[in-house]
């Protein structure tokens, strides 16, 4: 499926809505340049899950959790922004298996750095930039 987007709102609406449909287990990778627009969909996917807090990008820290719940259920959300990362200890240190659970959703910023370790079942979102204001948004997989 492939969607224009003409503005960070909308963007955002594109995450809140993917975040409707999801139950838990989802892996969500996202590829795209640097100032794409990876971080606020991040933050519309947080805002649809019910995550009040304000999603920042994690690029130092590599990775944050927030509790979040799906119909009562204790949920985890974690949002990671690979960028930084450069070497296997640093991606090793992050203790990807256990975190990718029925009980969480995981979304990833630069996930190309850690293809290989992905699960094969996997939504993955591409962002490209057509222009200051307009992004081409496809989402493949579920
Ligand atoms: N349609 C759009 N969707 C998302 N971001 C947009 C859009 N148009 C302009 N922008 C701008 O692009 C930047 C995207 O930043 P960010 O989400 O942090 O990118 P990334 O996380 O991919 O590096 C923001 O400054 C945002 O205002
Ligand atoms: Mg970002």
């Amino acid at each position: 499926m492939q969607i224009k987007s003409k503005s960070p709102k909308e963007t955002q609406k594109l995450g809140q809505e993917l975040a409707k449909k999801l139950i838990g287990g989802e892996v969500i990778a996202l590829f795209g340049d640097l100032g794409s627009g990876k971080t606020i969909f991040v933050q519309g996917l947080a805002k649809g899950l019910g995550i009040k807090r304000k999603v920042t990008s994690p690029t130092f820290v590599f990775m944050r959790q927030y509790p979040f719940s799906i119909k009562k259920f204790p949920m985890t959300f974690y949002h990671l922004d690979l960028y930084r990362g450069q070497n296997d200890q640093d991606f090793e240190a992050l203790g990807l298996e256990e975190i990718f659970a029925p009980d969480t959703i995981v979304v990833l910023e630069w996930a190309e750095k850690i293809k290989k370790e992905l699960p094969k079942k996997r939504i993955e979102i591409k962002i490209e930039k057509v222009n200051d204001k307009t992004r081409r948004i496809s989402i493949a997989g579920n």
